[in-house]
């Protein structure tokens, strides 16, 4: 094979990340995706928000978290009293992983190898914005972010000290909270999303 020097190069600026994603032939995932998914937000952020994958919406959009998902964060960073366009927010894959079920197309968890061919991008993406805080959102996110699967419900919250200095912290997936049925489950979830995130600004102060 050629040299790739588009994926293979180390990434020097976020628009090379942004090209060399939408190049990007690390895993099969490209195949089935409309485009690569990266991260959005100032180079300055002292907040990353790292979700699973990009879902149905962000795949046609080319933007993180502009779904139902989306809705939830947004929600909830305002609830936190955070701007989100003071956040960079990515996800641990680029793009989306999904099956066909009659017209729709249903999300599917990324697996171990494409989470690890992925921090490729999310890797470089920390190391260009330089967070004071990674916060990752769920078990996924939580792989990418710290190298290992964490346990949600008994992590979140916590403060982990992250290789290269910044702070990493887990918490519930929005997504989750729309899977809840009960409305009270629900609404303890999302106390603990926007606990969580208030967490963040503590932690940079
Ligand atoms: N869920 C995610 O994890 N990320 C998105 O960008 C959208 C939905």
């Amino acid at each position: 094979h050629a040299a790739r020097p588009d994926v293979e190069a180390v990434a020097d600026s976020l628009a090379d990340v942004e090209r060399g994603v939408q190049a990007c032939r690390r895993c099969p995932l490209y195949r089935d995706a409309t485009q690569g998914v990266c991260g959005e937000g100032p180079k300055t952020a002292r907040l990353m928000i790292v979700g699973e994958q990009p879902g149905d919406q962000e795949d046609l959009a080319g933007r993180p978290f502009v779904g139902p998902a989306g809705q939830v964060l947004d929600a909830a960073l305002e609830e936190a009293g955070i701007d989100r366009s003071d956040v960079y927010v990515t996800n641990a894959v680029k793009h989306f992983k999904h099956e066909p079920q009659g017209k729709r197309r249903l999300h599917k968890t990324p697996n171990a190898g494409e989470v690890q061919a992925c921090r490729w991008w999310l890797d470089a993406e920390r190391r260009l914005i330089q967070p004071k805080v990674v916060l990752a959102l769920g078990a996924t996110a939580g792989l990418a972010v710290l190298g290992r699967k964490p346990a949600v419900m008994q992590e979140r919250g916590r403060a982990l000290a992250l290789d290269d200095g910044s702070v990493g912290l887990v918490t519930v997936h929005p997504s989750y909270l729309l899977r809840l049925p009960d409305v009270a489950a629900k609404a303890e979830a999302r106390r603990g999303l926007v606990d969580d995130l208030i967490a963040t600004q503590r932690l940079m102060s």
